[in-house]
């Protein structure tokens, strides 16, 4: 097993994330409305396998239990994200109480075990009735957002103070708007880039909400980053703009605005005007770049780039595999925890006194089933290693969530890819710590102790 890793200050926070979609099951229960993905995963062919979210974890009903193993690993904080049509079912107009007091007993049930519950607001399963109106492709969602907020803000803000607004709207905007991929299925391409902008007024709109409805709140964005790099064998002029221009679309398209009130040149997308062609208002970068508490990191790998190889790929990049043999996770992606160091040092010295000390919203992998987890053990050392590096460098970073608590419904992938600390068998719905959560458990018993 490899060594714990080094001393982290006594205030750093150790988590787990899950999302709603992913876990709750519960998908018609309590008046909750229809999400995009309770539709998407209808589709003929959306989904591995035909699998759906409808049951999940059974999270909904078996929240005390997942609760009583986070009481177990020692969690100090635990991210979960809110489904918005559990508590708005069409999306805006009349809350369901049901759905609000489902979230009222998990914070509370947190609360009691000692763990900080830290919702996420929108964690992609969007109510499908605004997607009916156009989803993230239309203005009016970023105000229904904001108007979400304050309904949770105010039921929830006497107890929980850490809120993160967006889950990813880089990975949204691409697998759920551009290509088509995960929900709601729209293969927009280049034309999905309005979701972009309306996703990220909603964070501005709905962290005004919150700081009004919540004394004291501590407001966040998770946004997926991922350092760009290049092949030793692809290192020309043509390559090194191609990897600006992923950059720009992956990493500065969502964390610019955010920390410096600016969009990045996105020439390289055809979209020169700084107005994208009047969808950006007057005051709406002003919204969008409210001050923040902290920034969320969510890393998993890096991203290789090369020129386009063609001219009609009709993107200004490639992505290519990388020479070196990375050990791989079940889903594929190659382990780099030397990437979250590079990442967190880039975002500081990019952003300097504009960064707000980071928070790590989710970093794990996906491994075989079975308890002996020892590859994914593996990887967790590597990459709370590479944050103490990262740290010791002189980037401020609070705390560090790991994806994912329980195995869960892997979007596209349905069931068969496993992120969890701790195994479910969907068919009994029998939970299994793994050894990874033995790991955890001990790396924060260790920090707690030198408390
Ligand atoms: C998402 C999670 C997802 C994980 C692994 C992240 O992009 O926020 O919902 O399960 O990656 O794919």
């Amino acid at each position: 097993m490899p060594p714990l890793p080094l001393t982290f200050p006594a205030s750093f926070v150790w988590g787990a994330s899950t999302a709603a979609y992913q876990i709750e099951g519960a998908a018609e229960e309590d008046g909750k409305g229809p999400s995009v993905w309770d539709s998407f995963v209808r589709r003929e062919g959306a989904v591995r396998d035909g699998h759906t979210g409808d049951v999940a974890c059974d999270h909904y009903h078996r929240f005390p239990q997942d609760v009583a193993l986070m009481r177990r690993l020692g969690l100090d904080a635990y991210r979960f994200s809110l489904s918005w049509p559990r508590v708005l079912p069409t999306g805006e107009g009349a809350v369901e109480p049901r759905g609000l007091d489902f979230y009222d007993r998990l914070v509370d049930a947190l609360l009691a075990a000692g763990v900080d519950p830290t919702p996420t607001l929108f964690h992609w399963d969007l109510p499908q009735a605004l997607e009916d109106g156009g989803g993230w492709m239309a203005r009016e969602t970023a105000y229904r957002f904001g108007e979400y907020a304050a309904v949770v803000g105010a039921r929830l803000g006497d107890r929980v103070k850490r809120w993160i607004t967006l889950n990813e709207p880089f990975v949204h905007m691409s697998f759920g708007y551009a290509f088509g991929v995960h929900a709601p299925g729209r293969a927009l391409m280049l034309d999905a880039l309005p979701t972009a902008h309306h996703q990220l007024l909603g964070h501005g709109l709905a962290t005004a909400a919150l700081r009004a409805t919540v004394p004291d709140a501590q407001v966040l964005i998770a946004n997926n980053c991922t350092p760009v790099r290049l092949r030793q064998d692809a290192r020309g002029e043509a390559d090194r703009a191609a990897a600006a221009a992923y950059d720009a679309l992956h990493n500065r398209l969502f964390n610019d605005p955010v920390l410096t009130g600016r969009y990045p040149d996105l020439s390289a997308y055809g979209a020169a005007d700084p107005s994208w062609g009047g969808l950006v208002h007057e005051g709406d970068l002003e919204t969008i770049a409210a001050p923040l508490d902290g920034l969320g990191v969510n890393y998993y790998n890096p991203t290789w780039i090369t020129a386009p190889a063609s001219p009609d790929s009709g993107l200004p990049f490639d992505m290519v595999e990388p020479e070196e043999a990375y050990p791989r996770t079940t889903f594929d992606w190659p382990v780099v925890p030397d990437g979250l160091t590079d990442l967190l040092v880039g975002l500081a010295s990019r952003y300097g006194a504009a960064l707000p000390p980071v928070w790590i919203t989710e970093n794990g992998c996906a491994q075989p089933a079975g308890v002996d987890d020892r590859a994914r053990i593996d990887y967790l050392a590597g990459h709370v290693g590479a944050v103490a590096q990262a740290m010791e460098r002189g980037v401020d970073v609070r705390g560090y969530f790991t994806w994912s608590l329980l195995d869960n419904f892997e979007w596209a992938e349905g069931y068969h890819q496993r992120f969890g600390l701790v195994e479910v068998d969907f068919a009994t719905q029998r939970r299994t710590p793994r050894a990874s959560f033995e790991w955890y458990r001990e790396l924060i018993a260790a920090q707690k102790a030198r408390r």
